[in-house]
């Protein structure tokens, strides 16, 4: 028996640990794969020489420093998305689930379509933009600023859109937004018809938006005119309504009142609160 047996047995339980969690977390790298399946035939050997564990040693240390780099990079990829790498997020309801109030046809086009064309838009001009700051030529800048303000806008607030409705929708809100509501704008009826008038007489194209404001801690309701102009930065969004041609027109035609007061058919404000609370907890002084 090897005078070494305990820690080639280490060995043997940290190979099968770091084989599950390379399978748990869908890391498949040849390289690493590789270095452990010598590992692997390696321990097979009767280790006599101290030389020999020395160099199994090594082989252990090189793949702990590999894998440190992999997992590294894995969470830098969760943790945020790369210039030009934003992808549609799924719409998290089937396409026909806020019929008869948001047709079927509706929400396919609008998502798969529209909000496709926003997320390309803004993957295409924070690329170029990317190329500017490499290149240090910014002779384009002012153009893909521009896109990357009408696009990045169109995605974010697409993304929050579809989570603000939801089937199960309708109804009030409860708990601490119901009273933040009340505080802010004197009742849940009252804020309805704000945010009801500001949608309906949005110039052109455009959104109606609630937003949580950190420094006034407050809560307001903005106009926005395309997907960016007359928005108010430093705020967060809580609750958006698209009111875009291409988000009621095949439905009601341009009657878009009937479409905002049908919208608060579909309001989910189980997902509002959530937004709230979050937007809730940063504080900044205020001025
Ligand atoms: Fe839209």
């Amino acid at each position: 028996m090897s005078v070494f047996k305990d820690y080639v047995d280490q060995v043997q339980g940290w190979l099968v640990d770091v084989k599950d969690y390379l399978a748990e977390q869908r890391i498949s790298n040849e390289g690493l794969q590789s270095q452990l399946d010598e590992i692997e035939r390696s321990l097979q050997a009767d280790y006599k020489q101290k030389e020999e564990i020395l160099a199994l040693q090594d082989k252990v240390k090189q793949v702990q420093a590999d894998l440190r780099g992999e997992v590294e990079g894995q969470e830098a990829r969760q943790q945020s998305v790369p210039a030009g790498q934003h992808t549609l997020p799924p719409l998290p309801y089937p396409y026909n689930a806020l019929e008869p109030y948001i047709s079927e046809e509706i929400m396919r086009l609008h998502h798969d379509k529209h909000h496709q064309a926003y997320v390309d838009g803004l993957n295409k001009a924070e690329k170029m933009m990317k190329q500017a700051r490499e290149s240090g030529d910014f002779s384009l800048i002012k153009h893909w600023q521009n896109e990357a303000a009408f696009n990045g806008s169109g995605h974010y607030l697409h993304t929050i859109f579809w989570e603000n409705m939801n089937p199960n929708g309708g109804g009030e809100p409860h708990g601490q937004l119901l009273k933040q509501i009340v505080k802010d704008f004197g009742s849940y009826a009252a804020f309805k018809k704000e945010f009801s008038e500001v949608a309906k007489q949005v110039p052109g194209v455009g959104w109606a938006i609630l937003v949580w404001s950190p420094r006034a801690r407050r809560l307001e309701i903005l106009m926005s005119q395309l997907h960016m102009i007359l928005t108010q930065w430093d705020t967060i969004p809580l609750l958006v309504l698209d009111v875009w041609e291409h988000a009621y027109y095949l439905q009601y035609k341009n009657k878009r009142a009937d479409y905002v007061d049908q919208f608060w058919n579909v309001v989910y404000w189980p997902n509002v609160a959530n937004r709230y609370e979050k937007a809730h907890k940063l504080q900044w002084t205020p001025f």
